[in-house]
């Protein structure tokens, strides 16, 4: 490794300790080492805004800057334990290519400040990408409880409880992603905010330009207290990860439901075999592996939503134990992700099965619509309730599915689904 930035002359650093220090962090911070360059090039046009460095040097810093970018993607530059850390790197970089010039850079900032503002860029883009995810799942499902609808029986307590269908399935998981592509845009307006400027967390000297900042960074506004800025490093990843773990508590339902209807005993759902994988010791499997690991996505957000709210038993300011925020957060949200990705094209198809789901449903399950008929006609529910329990099992008599869901008119069930509302909430999220 390079001689780290803060080694001064003369001190020597024990190796053991060294790898302690660093750990993993300089490949993790591959994952955001682009929005530190950017965040970087903001910082330079803001130095100089303030004549800190000149105009020939802000260009030849910004040049280098994309052609660090550029050599980064391509994979000509590699960030790796030759660096400390990616904010080292940058400055490493900068100076091996424009000598002085390079290490004027880090300027009125702090590697502090750098880890804050790369972070929230980051973290922004994953939510525009929640947001996405889960408007496509919601429009699919909106599409498919508007088009065939099919009888299946509903289920409390996973026993057979009143007729339902699958427009109410689908419009219920609807509803459902709509308020979590919700959820994931108002968590990143709350987010919005610009750390950068705060330095190692009380300020610097200089009159850094941070309107500069935080308009070229496309931030909403800036997080003006330096010493807040620090004390929101592992808040804010947690509430993305609360985000995204909403989205996934909805997925996780949603594929424990089909992991039931694709069995042999419910036989409601079938799935294309590109979602299920075969067994390596009984021929006669096809096993749905991938609504396995949807229903499993979750674990990783809750686990890394765990791991920083321990690390966040701290005192203000900077500490180094929030370092390990950071493995957590990316590998949570990478698999969050990549799941909720999967989730449209699976509910384009999967197919339902008309008649195993009617098979399913027993004349008893007629018996709440029996008791609410005689409770219209003036009889006490309690009383209906009782009569339509004693004779369940014939309550299916001259009664057919269609018949019950026809009639089930209160708002938001079969009957009056109220879809184009889902829709108009949904359109809101459009703009
Ligand atoms: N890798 C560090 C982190 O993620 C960057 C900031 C280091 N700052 C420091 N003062 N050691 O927190």
């Amino acid at each position: 490794m390079a001689t780290p930035l803060w080694q001064k002359t003369g001190s020597k650093i024990d190796a053991k300790i060294m790898r302690f220090l660093a750990g993993d962090d300089v490949l993790l911070d591959r994952e955001f080492f682009l929005h530190d360059i950017a965040a970087s090039k903001a910082h330079v046009e803001g130095l100089a805004n303030i004549g800190v460095v000149n105009a020939d040097e802000a260009t030849a810093l910004k040049r280098e800057l994309d052609a660090l970018a550029t050599d980064f993607r391509n994979g000509t530059f590699v960030l790796d334990e030759h660096f400390e850390d990616g904010h080292s790197a940058i400055e490493a970089r900068l100076t091996e290519r424009l000598g002085d010039t390079g290490r004027k850079v880090h300027t009125g900032r702090s590697r502090n400040d750098q880890v804050l503002v790369a972070t929230r860029l980051w973290l922004k883009e994953k939510l525009a990408a929640l947001e996405t995810h889960c408007k496509a799942s919601a429009r699919i499902c909106l599409d498919r409880a508007a088009g065939e609808s099919l009888p299946m029986p509903g289920y409390t307590h996973l026993q057979r409880a009143v007729v339902s269908s699958t427009s109410m399935w689908f419009a219920g998981f609807a509803e459902a992603f709509i308020d979590d592509a919700w959820r994931a845009r108002q968590t990143r307006d709350w987010i919005d905010a610009n750390p950068l400027g705060s330095a190692a967390g009380y300020g610097v000297n200089l009159k850094l330009d941070r309107d500069h900042t935080t308009r070229a960074l496309g931030f909403a506004r800036m997080q003006v207290s330096a010493t807040y800025a620090q004390l929101s490093r592992g808040k804010f990843e947690m509430a993305v990860l609360e985000a995204i773990g909403s989205a996934l508590l909805d997925l996780r339902r949603l594929a424990w439901d089909l992991s039931l209807f694709i069995t042999g005993e419910f036989g409601f759902v079938h799935l294309p075999d590109e979602y299920t994988t075969g067994s390596s010791i009984m021929p006669n499997k096809r096993n749905p592996d991938v609504i396995e690991l949807l229903r499993a996505s979750y674990a990783s957000v809750a686990a890394a939503r765990t791991e920083i709210e321990q690390l966040l038993s701290l005192p203000s300011g900077y500490q180094r134990d929030l370092q390990f925020s950071k493995g957590g957060i990316f590998h949570g949200v990478h698999r969050g992700l990549m799941a909720l990705e999967l989730l449209p094209d699976l509910l384009v198809r999967m197919q339902w099965s008309d008649v195993a789901m009617r098979a399913a449903i027993e004349p008893a399950m007629y018996a709440t619509d029996v008791a609410i008929e005689q409770a219209v006609q003036g009889v006490p529910f309690r009383e209906a309730y009782r009569a339509a329990a004693e004779t369940a099992a014939s309550a299916g008599q001259g009664r057919t599915p269609e018949r019950s869901l026809a009639a089930r008119t209160s708002p938001g069930a079969h009957a009056d689904l109220r879809l184009d509302v889902l829709r108009a909430r949904l359109g809101g999220l459009e703009q």
